[in-house]
């Protein structure tokens, strides 16, 4: 696991939908928005399972993830790739029950997907795109 600086959580808080990526165990890719992320701390974050069906398949059969984020006022960039555990009780579980029933009480909020981040890379254009920054 590695620790996310406090400019990856900051363009990461900015991003409005939030791009995340899994696969199928046959390596096929799949790309959705998702509105409810949190950062639950500086090696962790979380989304909210509302409608994921290939998404949660996928997460199911690959629990690897990959999320993206750009902030055009800062001009950061970060690709983050985590591993992921689908959550369906305990205490993460009833606070993002909670938070989105706050939100909105007629989502479902069927589970909550837990990513341990284990690699960041700058996602920005020019000197050191692609590199691998923790
Ligand atoms: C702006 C936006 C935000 C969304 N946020 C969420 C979300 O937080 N949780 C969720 O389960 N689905 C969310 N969705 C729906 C998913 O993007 C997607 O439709 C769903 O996971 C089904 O796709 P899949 O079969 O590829 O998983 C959102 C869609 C949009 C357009």
């Amino acid at each position: 696991m590695v620790k996310m600086p406090l400019d990856v959580r900051e363009t990461l808080s900015k991003q409005k939908p939030v791009p995340i990526a899994t696969s199928s165990k046959d390596g096929v890719p799949n790309v959705i928005f998702v509105g409810l992320m949190k950062i639950l701390d500086d090696e962790t974050l979380m989304v909210v399972d509302n409608f994921f069906k290939k998404t949660v398949d996928n997460l199911s059969e690959n629990p690897r993830i990959s999320v993206i984020c750009y902030d055009p006022q800062t001009k950061k960039s970060y690709q983050i790739k985590g591993r992921t555990q689908i959550c369906k009780e305990g205490q993460t579980y009833d606070e993002m029950k909670s938070w989105v029933k706050g939100i909105n009480d007629k989502l479902p909020a069927r589970s909550c997907v837990i990513i341990k981040v284990e690699e960041i890379y700058n996602a920005l254009w020019g000197p050191g795109a692609g590199d691998r920054i923790a």
